[in-house]
């Protein structure tokens, strides 16, 4: 298909010396990771972090996650402990976020952390994410880059799609290969999952041999991917069918499913990871044919699976 927006770019070595030099100049660009695109800016300006915070309309009370491209010179900025070494090694670069604590003398922007004493970082393993931050001499903070509360893109078109020409500078860099947002572990207490990821409780039990806590429901909102509408396609949702209402759109898992105009199968093949990828990209599909709403039958709640169905659960919060 033909690419009609002029804000995408190709990343090679020259556009990658372009949004360098978009990131030195205060500006927000679009970035690909493995996971989904984010929204990405220096972390060390304040002035770079506002216009991430305005473009996303999202509240200020809602703190980024800083992307670093490996250890070095990272303890400027964090203080390390066990369980993040442990974890690092065995997963990074990857689709998992740490909350940490700051290093009080970090110049990291007092807006990304909302005034917190604690930080999420993260190590993307996408191929157009890490050659930038090799190139660059700032860590990029980087929410996904959709308006708040919407479903995070899972291509450069999405991007486009969501922000117009209100950005400039879009990497492309292809499909996703998760398509959903990284695993959150909070490690400034006892490790606590506060979003469900392609990694999953039992291989971070694995590696740190101890039970970890994941949260499930929050009063005090801890981190506000918690918050309760969310990842919300922009039509309702309704999840745990068995068929859809006349003229409604049908989200299917497995081969038991009929073909029809109105059903999409995730994954014929009961492959949860497929099913993952192709979940942000349905409900786009979706919203775009106009159906006016979306059933969604069960989901496995296994693996990936706990992820997609946390992600189908905010989607349809009333
Ligand atoms: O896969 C991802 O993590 C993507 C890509 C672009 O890296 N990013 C992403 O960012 O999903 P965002 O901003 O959409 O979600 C980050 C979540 C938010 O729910 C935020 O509240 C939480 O991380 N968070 C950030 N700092 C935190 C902190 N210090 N304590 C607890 N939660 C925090
Ligand atoms: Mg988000």
């Amino acid at each position: 298909m033909k690419n009609i927006y002029l804000n995408i770019y190709n990343p090679n070595f020259s556009n990658l010396k372009k949004a360098k030099k978009n990131i030195e100049n205060n500006n927000i660009i679009g970035l690909p990771t493995e996971t989904v695109y984010g929204l990405a800016g220096n972390a060390y300006s304040n002035k770079s972090v506002k216009k991430i915070f305005n473009l996303k309309k999202r509240p200020a009370t809602n703190p980024l996650i800083v992307h670093f491209s490996g250890l070095k010179n990272l303890k400027k900025d964090i203080n390390f402990n066990k369980n993040f070494i442990k974890l690092y090694k065995a997963f990074c670069p990857g689709p998992i976020t740490f909350i940490l604590n700051k290093n009080p003398k970090s110049k990291i922007s007092k807006m990304v952390t909302i005034n917190k004493k604690t930080i999420a970082i993260r190590f993307p393993s996408h191929k157009v994410a890490k050659n930038l931050l090799k190139i660059l001499s700032v860590p990029l903070a980087a929410p996904s880059a959709n308006i708040y509360s919407r479903l995070s893109p899972t291509c450069a078109n999405d991007v486009a799609d969501e922000f117009k020409n209100k950005i400039k500078f879009i990497l492309d860099g292809g499909r996703c290969r998760i398509g959903l947002e990284s695993t959150i572990i909070d490690l400034t207490i006892k490790p606590t999952i506060l979003r469900q990821g392609s990694i999953s409780a039992e291989d971070i039990c694995k590696v740190l041999k101890k039970k970890v806590n994941v949260v499930q429901k929050t009063k005090v909102i801890k981190s506000p991917g918690q918050s309760k509408l969310h990842y919300y396609p922009g039509i309702p949702v309704l999840i745990n069918k068995n068929y859809p209402k006349k003229n409604e759109a049908f989200i299917t898992f497995g081969n038991k499913f009929k073909n029809a105009k109105n059903y999409f199968n995730l994954s014929k093949k009961n492959n949860l990871a497929e099913a993952a990828n192709n979940l942000y990209r349905t409900m786009r599909e979706i919203k775009k044919k106009k159906y006016k709403s979306i059933s969604v039958c069960k989901i496995p709640n296994k693996g990936i699976g706990r992820a997609i169905n946390d992600r189908l659960k905010k989607a349809s919060f009333k």
